[in-house]
């Protein structure tokens, strides 16, 4: 397994987003498990969750919780796996997302996480999304306290845009270790984050790399080049997909998401696969 960086940690080149095993048709606990324990075969080191990933209110932290059982459970040395979780989004009631930036509510989302997941202090703390009734240097300023008081080692910030990067890391620091924004071979449009991730030496996580819940088995059907690649490399046009991504920028850290072991090894293998310079560029104008 290719290795990353996320701040001076070493991870795995791929990740796992867990989020499959939380939101609607999830998977039994058992099958749950079974498929982290399979990333964590797999050499994964980096576990994407969030407090939100859930099924109502009343289910808040369900993703954390399974994720701490999963690694208590393993059998296997976890203490090299990343987990990054996030605060900043609520769930009112039923399949509803709401928003809450304010310094008050991400204090104690990140003590709710602390206690789930069993740590002393959060290896990566994510926020989750901009709210927008909060100035974003508040809700920064709440991740730095976080970092200052031990609870969070990284800071990591999600759905930002370049002017919010740069905000981020004035406050932040080298606290500031990763930026997580939707891209995928459907959406593009965080290129810019991308691009000034690379440049400022932050990680890169794509969210939904391969277009996210209920449209990634579809990827080879709806983009050819895509398909064409994965049949002459004998391998699944996911497995190029998330190839293609790593190969933009050595600081791009894909966290595709799985509910099934077979799935998540399939990604898995994708860090691996080299692509060449041709492949590439036939990927990049692929639309
Ligand atoms: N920061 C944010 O705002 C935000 C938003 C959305 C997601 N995320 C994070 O990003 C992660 C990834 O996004 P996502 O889960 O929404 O979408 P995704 O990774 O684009 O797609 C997930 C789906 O892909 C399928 N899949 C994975 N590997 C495959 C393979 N090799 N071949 C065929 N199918 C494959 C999985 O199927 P099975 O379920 O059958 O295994 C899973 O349901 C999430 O899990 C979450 O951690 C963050």
């Amino acid at each position: 397994m290719q290795h990353r960086r996320i701040g001076p940690v070493e991870v795995s080149a791929i990740g796992l987003g867990a989020m499959p095993m939380s939101m609607a048709g999830r998977p039994d606990t058992d099958r749950a498990l079974r498929t982290v324990h399979a990333a964590l075969d797999a050499g994964v080191t980096l576990v994407d969750t969030a407090d939100a990933y859930a099924l109502g209110a009343e289910d808040v932290g369900h993703n954390e919780s399974l994720i701490a059982r999963a690694l208590a459970s393993y059998g296997g040395d976890t203490s090299g796996v990343l987990v990054a979780t996030k605060g900043g989004h609520t769930r009112p009631g039923g399949d509803a997302w709401a928003l809450d930036g304010s310094p008050e509510h991400l204090r104690a989302a990140c003590e709710a996480s602390l206690t789930r997941l069993g740590v002393d202090a959060i290896g990566l703390y994510q926020f989750h999304r901009p709210d927008p009734q909060v100035p974003y240097a508040e809700s920064i300023g709440a991740l730095r306290e976080l970092a200052d008081a031990g609870k969070i080692r990284m800071a990591g910030i999600s759905n930002a845009n370049p002017e919010q990067i740069r905000q981020a890391r004035q406050i932040l620091g080298d606290h500031l270790v990763s930026v997580q924004n939707q891209f995928s071979p459907a959406y593009r449009d965080s290129e810019p984050e991308l691009r000034l991730c690379a440049e400022l030496g932050l990680a890169f996580l794509p969210w939904s790399p391969l277009g996210g819940i209920g449209r990634a088995g579809g990827l080879g059907d709806r983009f050819a080049t895509f398909a064409r690649i994965a049949e002459e490399r004998g391998v699944s046009p996911q497995q190029v997909c998330l190839a293609w991504q790593l190969a933009l920028a050595p600081v791009v850290v894909p966290i595709p998401g799985a509910s099934r072991p077979e799935t998540i090894r399939d990604s898995a293998a994708a860090a691996d696969l080299v692509l060449d310079e041709q492949e590439i560029a036939a990927l990049n104008a692929a639309g």
